[in-house]
């Protein structure tokens, strides 16, 4: 039994905001590693189960040359990738790469991402946080915590640590978000992705003539390195530093509001934060879909996955695996989570997981403090669902509150 998806992957949030699309969550129940008949009719696989999913991830024979889950470049306009051999990857963006290019990419970049160094930036990422807090705190309600929070936050800790400058920060913004948008031209996303890179690629010349105190600079300090790769590679840390993130922010914000009793909780009790953070991670999965390409014949939880075969991977529909979750599509913050895959899983898990994590809690942790009564402004059904972004969470979150707190 071949699935079919004839407008692309099934994408409207039918179980309610948090949950996976109805089909998908099927799919999963009936064949976690499914046939799937893309929209250009060639023949695919989608893989929705946790353990399929995890050993997939896990295996270097998947190729991520097809793997532009975040850039997006060379799709039809459902958002599906066409059949096609995978192109060369954009020089020094890693996370289309495969070892040992990937390797010699990745290694140069660990030690800037590990807990330890993440550790000694914690208090600056909490003032950070805590600024962007002091000026929603002088807002008059309501007002769009996306905007005023959700965005401003990754986005500052990430310009900051790569060595951004403050003036060029909005139109990497305007040129990033565009990237995100699934169903739009090519032109129109070749055209800011263009802008993007004369940005950066005036922004690594610089550095490496004189560089300074930041990630970049590190980088540009490596002579093996050309300008191209040093460019594709801020373009990736930028891109998937800052998106995914803000909808974590935003879209937890969401869940959490949904759910007084764990929010309160939350609140009364701070330290249960780490582990909240990472439920919320699995629960959420806001960066759920990415895809590989089967460079020989592989088994797969016993289904044979042919060669040349492009894989859809659903992270989402797999953290909410009953096989290995108990009441998977139960937010629950006293959960063990770890293990989830919303970091994704092999030699292409997360590099700023540890960061990502540090902004989380800082994040939640502030907003619940200083806002003991925030609420939504308008009626949870007419929050706008980012079902057409590559990553998913939430367009706008309209909040009010009456008091804040220090
Ligand atoms: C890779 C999710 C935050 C940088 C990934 C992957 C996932 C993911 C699922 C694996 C992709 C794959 O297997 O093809 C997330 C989520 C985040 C987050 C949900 C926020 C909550 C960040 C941050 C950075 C970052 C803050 C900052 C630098 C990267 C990079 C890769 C990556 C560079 C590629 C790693 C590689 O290919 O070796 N992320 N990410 N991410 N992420 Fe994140």
């Amino acid at each position: 039994m071949t699935q079919t998806v004839p407008n692309g992957l099934p994408m409207q949030r039918d179980a309610g905001p948090f949950d996976p699309p109805r089909d998908l969550t099927r799919l999963r129940e009936a064949r976690p590693v499914s046939p799937l008949l893309f929209p250009d009719g060639h023949e695919g696989w989608l893989v929705t189960g946790y353990e399929a999913v995890r050993q997939l991830l896990a295996d270097n024979r998947f190729s991520s040359r097809q793997d532009i889950g975040i850039i997006h470049l060379p799709y039809d306009t459902s958002g599906m990738p066409e059949q096609t051999e995978p192109s060369p990857p954009m020089p020094g963006v890693f996370i289309a790469m495969d070892p040992p290019d990937h390797t010699r990419m990745r290694r140069r970049l660990t030690g800037a991402f590990t807990v330890r160094r993440m550790k000694q930036l914690e208090e600056h990422i909490v003032e950070i946080t805590e600024r962007q807090l002091d000026e929603l705190a002088r807002r008059t309600p309501p007002v769009d915590l996306v905007k005023a929070f959700a965005l401003p936050v990754p986005s500052l800790v990430i310009s900051e640590l790569l060595g951004v400058p403050h003036e060029d920060r909005e139109s990497f913004q305007a040129n990033s978000a565009q990237i995100m948008v699934r169903d739009q031209t090519l032109e129109e996303k070749v055209g800011a992705v263009d802008a993007l890179m004369t940005f950066l690629t005036g922004l690594v010349t610089r550095k490496r003539a004189e560089p300074g105190d930041d990630i970049l600079s590190d980088l540009t300090r490596h002579d093996d390195l050309s300008i191209e790769e040093l460019v594709g590679a801020a373009f990736l840390l930028l891109l998937a530093g800052h998106e995914t993130t803000a909808n974590m922010l935003a879209l937890g914000t969401f869940a959490l509001l949904e759910h007084p009793e764990q929010r309160a909780e939350l609140r009364a009790n701070p330290e249960l934060m780490p582990n909240a953070v990472e439920e919320m991670m699995r629960y959420l999965s806001v960066a759920d879909i990415f895809f590989r390409y089967a460079t020989e014949d592989i088994e797969l939880c016993g289904e044979t996955i042919g060669e040349g075969s492009t894989v859809v991977v659903s992270l989402l529909a797999a953290n909410r695996d009953p096989e290995r979750f108990d009441n998977p599509d139960t937010l629950d913050i006293h959960r063990k989570a770890r293990g989830h895959l919303g970091f994704g899983h092999g030699v292409h898990q997360c590099l700023g997981q540890q960061l990502a994590r540090v902004e989380m809690r800082a994040g939640f942790d502030g907003l619940l403090r200083r806002f003991p009564d925030l609420a939504l402004a308008v009626p949870a059904d007419e929050v706008r669902l980012r079902t057409d972004m590559n990553i998913y969470g939430v367009h706008e979150l309209p909040v009010t509150w009456t008091g804040t707190a220090r």
